[in-house]
């Protein structure tokens, strides 16, 4: 008989000492995924938000600490209007309908972007969202919602003049540390793995600083179709790399604090 596939535990032939703490994703191919069904753009979005729920579920149940995933980037208002908006309110519903099971799980969820340009309402769901969860320690899940990488440098680049300007920070003290600190990602270790779906080979713009040392995963698989296994597979490829970090040997994956 066939057992069903449990993924409420770690996969057998994964080593929990090398199971990355950081885990980035730039979730693509919706659009592609519902056009080869004759279904509009949107349903592909609407599918891809239940992957986004199981990948969440696996970073739980394995121990991975944080997961960051690229909702909508500075670029994405480009969109056509319908789209825009449907993103914006599908972003609303999921914040409603699962505040309380992220809750139950020990999520803590955190946007990172500018959030002003949203609608108001969707902007009080999310500061909600993530004064309720603060506390929680299991998964640490950011949302990057009018996110752009380079733009959070410059936010970065500007918090440090200011305070060299203002005195509290001489200027010896800017350094990679001091950067990293201004970033929306502290204290979060940088990711240890990116995933970006359907055959696309570049970054867009996505945490640009944090990605220096990260491992590159590309896969053709559109983005609602990145189940459970194919997760497991990512992270057996993720265990296979030796992460050398410019040095001549490996070292095993650190697990980074929280
Ligand atoms: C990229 O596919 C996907 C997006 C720009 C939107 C991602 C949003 C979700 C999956 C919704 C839920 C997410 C959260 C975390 C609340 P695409 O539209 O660029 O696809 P294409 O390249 O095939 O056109």
């Amino acid at each position: 008989m066939i057992q069903p596939i449990n993924y409420s535990t770690l996969p057998a032939d994964l080593h929990p000492e090398t199971i990355p703490a950081h885990v980035a994703v730039i979730m693509d191919g919706n659009g592609r995924w519902a056009s080869q069904r004759g279904l509009p753009r949107v349903a592909g979005h609407r599918q891809g938000a239940k992957t986004v729920k199981e990948l969440l579920r696996c970073c739980k149940d394995w121990g991975i600490g944080a997961l960051t995933v690229y909702a909508f980037s500075t670029e994405n208002w480009q969109r056509p209007m319908a789209e825009v908006t449907f993103l914006l309110r599908l972003f609303d519903r999921l914040l409603r309908r699962e505040l309380a099971e992220m809750q139950r799980q020990g999520v803590r969820i955190q946007f990172l972007g500018d959030l002003s340009p949203l609608p108001e309402r969707l902007q009080d769901l999310m500061q909600e969202a993530m004064a309720v969860t603060s506390r929680n320690q299991r998964v640490r899940f950011n949302v990057a919602v009018n996110y752009g990488g380079r733009q959070e440098l410059v936010n970065a680049a500007r918090a440090i003049a200011q305070q060299v300007v203002s005195g509290t920070l001489s200027l010896d003290a800017v350094n990679e540390t001091a950067l990293a600190c201004a970033l929306q990602t502290h204290p979060l270790p940088d990711p240890d793995l990116l995933i970006r779906t359907s055959g696309e080979q570049r970054l867009s713009n996505f945490l640009p600083w944090q990605l220096a040392y990260t491992e590159l995963y590309f896969t053709n698989l559109l983005w609602p179709d990145f189940d459970h296994a194919a997760f497991h597979q990512a992270l057996q490829w993720y265990q296979s790399r030796q992460r050398r970090f410019g040095r001549l040997t490996a070292t095993p994956t650190a697990q980074g604090v929280l």
